[in-house]
């Protein structure tokens, strides 16, 4: 009775064609029904994300996270402050729906997971006194490369007004590991057995709201070679390439429609066992990338609790 990894999120948006003309730039399926559109990984057979349309603004509608077993969560919530909650219109009941202490809406779905992905090519890298990849180029013409494939949710980033009562939450209430943080500022929790570096990050802010969620990418110049084309496509923002500390992984983020953001990601630390895993907490410095370039100025801006809101067309006339 623990959470074992991500499953989705969804999202309430103004304008649905807008986010499906997004997420299908970046590589997914859509589906649309009604009011309602939902996505999935190519290669995959269930969705990642989901959009409501006609929202007065986007907001977080809730996360979902698989688990091996609903059987007893009930009671873990609730001693952890949160509460039992009913599974919102149009969205199964199977499984456990709860609300953190901050009203962050939670679905726990009983899954078996998800089929092994293809390997594909190695990224091999020749380095001082160790040359891996002879007699062949690494690259290919730019005209040879498909473009980005997300292969599967990686981790979904939230706000919150209290980044170490989420993280307890996250451990007493579902069973999950803090795997590090910065302070109290950022922290990134992660399933207890063969779990990416996180699966649930918090960022501090006012307010709840979705910061981002990342798609994990073959490699390292996917992320940047798709990165690149979905900026282009979408035109208002983005944050990379670069690498973080705090998992290791190298990213890039393009903002989203509503002033969130879209995260393609490649070579995520990975925690096999969290017992033998020790979190660190790290200085600010290393909150956010290793390297990279400028950090956005809204890159950290929860826009669902600021009453202006973003403004896309004013930030691509700056
Ligand atoms: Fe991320």
């Amino acid at each position: 009775m623990a959470v074992t990894g991500p499953l989705s999120f969804a999202l309430e948006v103004p304008d649905l064609a807008t986010g499906v003309k997004f997420y299908t730039d970046a590589g997914f399926e859509a589906a649309v029904e009604g009011n309602a559109a939902r996505f999935r990984c190519p290669g995959q057979d269930r969705d990642s994300i989901v959009l409501l349309g006609g929202a007065p603004k986007k907001r977080l509608h809730h996360i979902a996270l698989r688990v091996d077993r609903v059987d007893g969560m009930a009671d873990n919530v609730v001693a952890a402050g949160g509460a039992v909650a009913a599974a919102p219109d149009g969205f199964s009941d199977a499984g456990l729906w709860v609300a953190d202490m901050h009203g962050m809406l939670i679905h726990l779905a009983e899954h078996g997971g998800d089929a092994d992905l293809d390997a594909g090519t190695p990224f091999a890298v020749n380095a001082p006194g160790s040359l891996v990849r002879k007699s062949r180029s690494a690259m290919l013409p730019r005209s040879s490369y498909a473009p980005a494939h997300p292969r599967r949710l990686g981790h979904i980033l939230v706000f919150t007004p209290d980044v170490l009562a989420s993280v307890a939450f996250m451990e007493r209430g579902l069973g999950m590991g803090l795997a590090d943080r910065a302070q109290d500022i950022v922290a990134f929790t992660c399933a207890k057995k063969n779990s990416d570096h996180h699966v649930v990050a918090f960022a501090k802010a006012p307010g709840i709201g979705f910061h981002h969620a990342s798609f994990m990418v073959g490699d390292p110049d996917e992320v940047g070679r798709g990165g690149r084309a979905l900026l282009a496509k979408a035109g208002f923002g983005d944050w990379g390439f670069g690498r973080h500390t705090i998992g290791s992984n190298f990213f890039h983020y393009i903002q989203d429609p509503w002033g969130s953001w879209f995260e393609y990601y490649s070579d995520m630390d990975h925690i096999e066992d969290h017992d033998l895993w020790t979190p660190t907490v790290y200085s600010m410095e290393d909150s956010l990338a290793n390297w990279g370039p400028p950090v956005p100025d809204d890159f950290v801006h929860n826009y669902e609790v600021d009453p202006a809101g973003f403004r896309p067309q004013q930030l691509a006339a700056e």
